[in-house]
């Protein structure tokens, strides 16, 4: 506005900025996105004013009218967005005095871009955080409808990617359900200590005039104003913790899109991928790439390295404000950007594949996966357990060596092995029963996976 280089703060420079610099400092590129909340704070900044009588009604209402024209333009693509006035605040406001006159001027009053932009952070987050939480919603949903869908479906369970024992698909697809149902509650928790508000803060002191922030607060939708000006300019906490809470998201779904990649490999063969959510290869014609799972694994790595990026950003930074402080933007809005893109093709992969559940049955019950089960039966029958896995070691080598499943093994042949073993021996070595027998609270038994159903979709209604 004055001085040689335009600037709102021109007024202390005798030279304009080198293109360089401020091609340089300029952070309109990526703060636009922030224009809406923007807008929003400066109309409740006007009306906190107003109350304090530092505008009159008129002044109130020409502000306020100025900046509804603001937003009508950028609204329509008709505003006139100026790299050389280095954000969107500053683009706002010189905008608003334009339309307005020079009333537009006073709204700055007792303001800094320094509280400003720690406002309109935390009011775009609290947005952000309502749709991640709506899309690891629709995902949970989508895991509870296929595990209703499959309810009765066994698969191997696998630890060191070894099988292990049966366990219910369901309860597989449900394990997701509970980290997301925690994830939700990282985000809610994050969205707590983001809701406060640093207006009022101004450039690091805290605002001369009498502004009443517990007022200003109520009206925008926060729980109460920041307790201290210092740290409400120049912390980035809230930040870190979306950040910190997207990475763990990030780190959730790439399990879970690495499971679906191993499952729709040949070697599994569990899972088949719609053609929807996969590509060919532009050379093996048979190929048929599970592309969208892939890439939901990948993107973790960008999660984390933006975490990293912000929390070594701040790292050291002395108090207050430091300019150090702008490049949070770019790595929250990535996480922001590539979470949404995660939410918006997820659910629609999940709803659309293919179980396969009689290679699943029959993994389930194959390569001696009911072992745990012959010690199980022979505790039940007096032998403390480390002497029936003993004889179970002993039994599936016998097995392994004479090319036969557990369950193909003769009462004679389990009966070298221990006396305790009886005729009902083969009834305990199913499939069916290893799972009907972990009917624990938690387990995988078909009765206790229905109720961990029930409560899952519960608590989804309910958060
Ligand atoms: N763009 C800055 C940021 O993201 C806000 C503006 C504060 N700049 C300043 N020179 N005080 O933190």
């Amino acid at each position: 506005m004055t001085g040689p280089s335009g600037k709102t703060w021109g007024g202390r420079f005798e030279a304009g900025a080198a293109p360089e610099a401020e091609a340089f400092t300029a952070s309109l590129r990526f703060d636009r996105r922030l224009w809406s909340h923007d807008l929003t704070g400066s109309a409740a900044w006007a009306r906190a004013l107003g109350r304090a009588g530092l505008l009159t009604a008129a002044e109130q209402d020409a502000i306020l009218a100025g900046l509804d024209a603001v937003r009508a333009e950028i609204e329509g693509g008709r505003f006139p967005f100026r790299q050389e006035l280095e954000d969107i605040h500053t683009n706002v406001e010189r905008r608003l005095i334009e339309l307005a006159g020079p009333v537009g001027g006073k709204l700055h009053t007792g303001r800094s871009r320094n509280d400003q932009i720690a406002l309109d952070e935390r009011l775009y987050l609290r947005d952000v955080i309502g749709h991640v939480d709506a899309g690891l919603r629709d995902v949970q949903e989508v895991l509870c409808d296929r595990a209703e869908a499959h309810a009765a479906a066994p698969m191997p369970g696998y630890t060191h990617l070894q099988r292990a024992q049966p366990i219910l698909l369901a309860h597989h697809l449900l394990a997701y359900v509970e980290m997301l149902g925690r994830d939700r509650a990282r985000l809610a928790d994050a969205r707590r200590r983001t809701n406060v508000l640093p207006l009022g803060a101004a450039a690091l002191a805290g605002a001369a005039f009498p502004i009443d922030r517990s007022a200003l607060a109520r009206e925008l939708d926060f729980s109460a104003p920041t307790a201290n000006s210092l740290d409400a300019v120049s912390d980035r906490d809230y930040v870190v913790e979306f950040l910190s809470a997207a990475a763990i998201v990030g780190m959730h779904l790439s399990r879970l899109a690495g499971d679906l990649t191993l499952w729709a490999t040949a070697e599994f063969g569990f899972v088949e991928i719609a053609d929807a959510f996969a590509t060919g290869s532009s050379i093996m014609p048979q190929k048929k790439n599970p592309d969208v799972a892939e890439l939901i694994r990948g993107k973790s790595g960008r999660l984390y390295g933006n975490l990293v990026a912000v929390l070594t950003i701040m790292k050291g930074l002395p108090l207050t404000y430091n300019s150090d402080m702008q490049e949070d933007k770019e790595p929250l809005f990535d996480s922001i950007d590539t979470l949404e893109a995660i939410l918006r093709v997820l659910p629609a992969m999940l709803r659309t594949l293919t179980f396969r559940e009689g290679r699943m049955r029959e993994a389930a019950g194959a390569h001696y996966s009911t072992a745990t089960d012959l010690a199980d039966y022979l505790v039940r029958k007096g032998l403390p357990f480390r002497e029936a896995h003993e004889v179970v070691g002993k039994t599936v080598r016998h097995g392994i060596a004479a090319g036969k499943e557990l369950g193909e093994l003769s009462l004679e042949e389990f009966q070298r092995f221990s006396s305790l073993v009886g005729p009902d021996v083969h009834a305990a070595l199913t499939v069916e029963s290893s799972l009907a027998a972990r009917a624990v609270l938690g387990g995988t038994a078909p009765e206790a996976v229905k109720r961990a159903l029930a409560a899952a979709r519960a608590a989804i209604a309910q958060a």
